[in-house]
């Protein structure tokens, strides 16, 4: 990606993004910078060649999309799943404010469009004395084929539109809005505010669904998402589980 060939650019919010060519993954560079004390760094990648996602899955990363984590030392680490939430809504707006494409958000992460996969974000940590995270966010661009194991499941925004787009305006879109999130409302603990925006763009509330956690499979209704972000899954005999976010797998029924 081009960012005038510089490689740290410093915008008005700031936050620094810097951008490679082709690494192992933005997560790993992430957490490079974050062992040298570094913070408010985005790093953005053209390919990734070990791109991670959830339950250590490989995230197919060739040219034509948004590869990239955003590096914090935020002001506390027992909210994380907010900042979760916020990189979902920033992709969403940033997505609906400069294509008009409405995406919505399928709990806990991943956005979609008519069912497919269009971007997903895995939030890691490195904590100690002291604490950093990265949000790492994969978003499909300019992809036209996805491999066979996911070209089923997963589209593109160009897919959508039939038009190449700008990744890098995009980029800078979905910065400025995680940005604002984070500084003006996780950082200022205005979790419920960030909720308020997430449930009101997720569509998994209301539809019959199997979880899959480590240990289990469950099925029943998602009647809601309670102040936590859980998910609250009513059973065939009533019961009401909460299913936190982690190492869970959700798949809609018709
Ligand atoms: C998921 O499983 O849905 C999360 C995918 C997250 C992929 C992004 S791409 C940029 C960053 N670097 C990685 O290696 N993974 C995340």
């Amino acid at each position: 990606m081009r960012f005038n060939n510089s490689d740290l650019i410093k915008y008005k919010m700031h936050y620094k993004i810097c951008h490679f060519k082709s690494l192992t993954s933005t997560q790993d560079k992430a957490k490079d910078f974050a062992e040298k004390g570094l913070s408010d760094i985005v790093v953005v990648a053209d390919t990734q060649t070990k791109g991670r996602g959830r339950f250590r899955r490989k995230w197919y990363s060739d040219r034509g999309g948004l590869w990239m984590s955003i590096l914090l030392k935020p002001n506390n680490i027992i909210n994380l799943q907010y900042l979760t939430f916020a990189a979902a809504i920033a992709a969403l707006e940033s997505i609906k404010k400069l294509t008009n494409i409405k995406t919505s958000i399928k709990w806990p992460n991943d956005l979609h469009y008519k069912g497919k996969k269009l971007c997903g974000i895995l939030t890691e940590g490195v904590f100690g004395k002291e604490n950093y995270v990265m949000v790492g966010i994969g978003l499909n661009i300019n992809q036209s084929s996805f491999p066979d194991k996911i070209k089923n499941t997963t589209t593109s925004l160009r897919t959508i539109k039939k038009n190449t787009l700008d990744i890098e305006k995009l980029t800078r879109k979905l910065n400025e809005e995680f940005f604002n999130l984070y500084k003006n409302y996780y950082n200022k603990n205005r979790f419920a505010s960030i909720l308020k925006i997430w449930k009101k763009n997720c569509d998994t509330i209301n539809k019959n669904a199997t979880i899959t956690t480590k240990t289990k499979k469950l099925q029943g209704k998602v009647i809601g998402i309670d102040k936590d972000g859980n998910l609250l899954l009513k059973m065939k005999n009533d019961k009401i589980v909460r299913i936190m976010e982690g190492d869970v797998k959700v798949r809609y029924q018709s």
